[in-house]
């Protein structure tokens, strides 16, 4: 994202030397978003080649894994009463202080891109197109949430009290940018934090927070304010959340897991963003190329295993005939290359695991009235590699239209108005992404005004929000806890308390 300054990457080392030569690495206080590597350039080419060479074997964050999994309630509340006792220091040094070492975070995870990249690739099924731009949105929390910590020192009459033990529960669908923003952004509002990775992400997991330490040991931070834990969710999950130390919890996952945490625990300060069931509407109107293009990006990329990922496309009018756009879509979904991300022609990659009975269904089932304009197929005996699919024929109130099933598959949808396209997006439960189509102002407008979704896109993919342009966030039942975005102005408010003293003399 961001001003694309051409970045050639061919000179840097793949292991990081110390970023913290200041000459070097100047650190400014006023926020840019970091650019992505232009794979144009030659240079860049290669060093990206180099990366998935070595990510076929690669064993990055394996030795920390080991030295941080708990087996016994015992060894979690030790872990719990470290990163408590850690905080008393970290939480009284100023907003400014923190947003200091935020910003050598920032500068420890820049000189570790290609190695972040590496263990997305080897470990997440993380394509580099997919993967460089959420390493640069991970620094960009970083830079960014470091400039709102400095933020929370100059409100007038109220002091902001942090957290002092904040419980990360990130997806493995963006390894190490969403573990990392939750748990940047909890630093930075003065909680200690304890990051549990997703099972399947533990490695990148892992190599995130041994450069998030990195940071905090050469600005003599102590490094027990980042807990890493692996653990089995189904025994010591409970007693994470119900423990006694646990101040605020922030989650990444489904509606269901959001609901099973709280089962656990009814007044858990829980924070979530869960699930998506996001369509993209086109207008006749539109600038048909376009929007097939920006609906298979965002339907398939990482083989639509993200919340913000397009599940459905809407076509009003005209568009539901029209031969050139179907055309045009099926070749489009028709050429992509899949693969496993370590074959660089790999264009859509692998689903993190074979998939369970949802996905299963939404792969292989039709609904009444629904037909394959291209039906998916496993490609091989893991059952992870599937062809992307599209069905048409969508009803409104079918299993389809209303389920997140989060996988490689599309489903089309047509409407007689936009007033009409609007409604079936809005009968969906979930609200986080949306998108839209047009080139007439007047749709947009009406359509801005009454789509119910957290973040709306017109013209654009509907994935890939950019830290403080784009802050992330849903509505309805994709979002539990104050509703502050990641990535937005009021993200860090929500992880403390504020104290107002009145004071009548
Ligand atoms: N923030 C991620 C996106 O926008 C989920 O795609």
């Amino acid at each position: 994202p961001g001003p694309h300054r051409t970045q050639d990457r061919s000179a840097e080392a793949l292991t990081a030397d110390s970023p913290y030569d200041d000459a070097a690495h100047p650190r400014d206080i006023s926020f840019r978003n970091t650019p992505d590597t232009d794979p144009d350039l030659p240079g860049n080419l290669a060093w990206g080649r180099k990366i998935l060479e070595r990510a076929k074997n690669s064993a990055l964050g394996a030795a920390t894994i080991a030295a941080h999994t708990l087996t016994t309630q015992a060894q979690l509340d030790h872990v719990m009463e470290t990163a408590a006792s850690a905080n008393s220091k970290w939480r009284s040094l100023s907003g400014a202080q923190r947003g200091e070492v935020l910003r050598r975070v920032g500068a420890e995870l820049s000189a570790r891109r290609a190695e972040l990249l590496e263990v997305m690739a080897s470990e997440a099924g993380k394509t580099l197109d997919q993967g460089d731009p959420e390493v640069s949105e991970l620094i960009d929390f970083a830079n960014y949430y470091a400039q709102l910590a400095a933020e929370l020192d100059e409100v007038d009459g109220a002091r902001f009290i942090p957290a002092r033990v904040t419980v990360v529960t990130p997806p493995w669908n963006f390894p190490v940018a969403i573990p990392g923003g939750s748990t940047l952004a909890a630093l930075a509002a003065g909680s200690s934090v304890v990051l549990k990775p997703a099972g399947p992400a533990q490695r990148c997991g892992a190599v995130l927070a041994e450069a998030i330490w990195a940071a905090l040991e050469a600005s003599d931070i102590s490094t027990d304010i980042l807990q890493l834990v692996h653990m089995s969710e189904h025994e010591l999950g409970e007693h994470l959340l119900t423990h006694k130390l646990t101040d605020r919890v922030i989650l990444t996952g489904s509606f269901e897991t959001a609901q099973l945490f709280r089962s656990f625990r009814k007044d858990l300060p829980l924070l979530a963003e869960t699930s998506g069931k996001n369509a993209i509407i086109v207008t006749p109107s539109a600038d048909l190329d376009l929007a097939v293009k920006d609906v298979v990006s965002s339907a398939f990329g990482h083989a639509g295993q993200k919340c913000s990922a397009a599940s459905l496309v809407v076509l009003v009018g005209s568009v539901a005939t029209s031969r050139r756009f179907h055309r045009q879509l099926v070749d489009a979904v028709n050429s992509l290359t899949v693969g496993y991300p370590t074959d660089p022609r790999t264009q859509m990659g692998p689903l993190i695991e074979a998939p369970g009975d949802k996905l299963q269904r939404g792969l292989t089932q039709l609904g009444p009235g629904e037909n394959w304009v291209i039906k998916p197929y496993p490609l091989d005996d893991s059952r992870k590699l599937w062809s992307p699919g599209v069905r048409a024929g969508v009803q409104r109130g079918s299993e389809y239209h209303l389920t997140e099933y989060f996988g490689p598959v599309l489903g089309v949808m047509t409407a007689a108005s936009l007033e009409e396209a609007v409604q079936v997006v809005n009968e969906i439960d979930y609200g986080l992404t949306s998108g839209l189509h047009s080139l007439n102002q007047d749709e947009i407008t009406y359509w801005m005004e009454n789509i119910h979704a957290g973040n709306l896109y017109v013209n654009r993919g509907i994935t890939g929000a950019i830290v403080q342009r784009q802050p992330f966030g849903g509505w309805k039942k994709s979002a539990i806890g104050p509703g502050s975005k990641a990535g937005g102005p009021n993200y860090l408010v929500g992880l403390g308390s504020w104290e107002d003293a009145f004071v009548a003399l």
